[in-house]
């Protein structure tokens, strides 16, 4: 058998988003190499229809794969949602797929004490009720309950995470989950922990927040230590980010969302 241990792990998102993913994958596996794939020019994908998004799905896995990835991570919650089983199908049985859903669901049923779980995400995460769906294959006595929050992404993109407007908007967003007394809350998109601080003010103080993502980094050291895949370095990993289109405040932006310099970013044309 080849040895694949040193290949990169291959993550891609509709954007930057992505990067508190791979934030909380170097946190849990710091000497994994990893390539990254953020499709800028066509963010956000959670306002458009699971056709579209599957197909933009399937060239963003086709990026991936031309990099020799050991796995591939899909750190967007609404292609998780909506198209995981086109990068299965694409990556084919010798290379592992992890979404954020299943991570993300086990880690709410785990955390919920009165089974009542609340969902927040895009427009497709929430239309698509994967997370309902895996949580109620888990439990099938929990109760969900979905709540769209379009408003999060350009919030977080803009750094507002301690203003009054985002807490107003979280409010008015959270406030059907806060009656349906929900003790546990997914942060099911990729830009939502950013916003942790404000959604833990505003709903009651036990409630749980569950990261996908940071559920995810976990499931992925354990999948990659099961199958003897993890790269045996000391070193400090190489890191590569490609995205489709490097936009105004790229740099600023992804370095918060990763939480450390992002380095060269190299851009992808010939999309689509
Ligand atoms: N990455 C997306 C997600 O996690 C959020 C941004 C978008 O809508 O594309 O669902």
């Amino acid at each position: 058998m080849n040895d694949r241990t040193a290949q990169p792990i291959g993550v891609f998102d509709s954007g930057i988003g992505g990067l508190t993913v791979v934030r909380s994958l170097l946190r849990h596996l710091p000497h994994e190499n990893i390539v990254y794939f953020g499709d800028t020019a066509r963010v956000p994908y959670g306002s458009k229809s699971p056709q579209v998004v599957r197909e933009y799905t399937l060239q963003d896995t086709d990026v991936l794969l031309k990099h020799n990835v050991k796995m591939i991570v899909v750190a967007c919650n609404t292609v998780s949602a909506v198209a995981l089983d086109v990068v299965q199908k694409r990556a084919g049985a010798g290379t592992p797929v992890m979404g954020v859903i299943l991570p993300g669901a086990t880690a709410a049923v785990a955390a919920t004490r009165n089974k009542r779980i609340g969902i927040i995400g895009t427009q497709g995460t929430i239309a698509s009720r994967s997370y309902t769906n895996a949580i109620r294959e888990l439990d099938p006595a929990v109760e969900v309950f979905g709540q769209a929050c379009p408003l999060f992404v350009p919030l977080a993109e803009e750094g507002w995470t301690d203003h009054k407007a985002t807490e107003l908007i979280a409010r008015e967003y959270l406030h059907p989950l806060v009656q349906q007394k929900v003790d546990t809350v997914v942060l099911a998109c990729t830009h939502y922990p950013i916003l942790s601080e404000v959604i833990q003010r505003i709903v009651p103080p036990a409630v749980r927040l569950i990261d996908s993502g940071e559920a995810t980094g976990h499931a992925v050291a354990e999948l990659l230590g099961r199958s003897g895949e993890l790269n045996p370095s000391t070193l400090a990993p190489n890191l590569q980010f490609f995205v489709s289109d490097i936009p105004y405040k790229f740099t600023e932006v992804g370095e918060r969302f990763l939480g450390a310099r992002l380095g060269r970013v190299q851009r992808v044309g010939g999309l689509g």
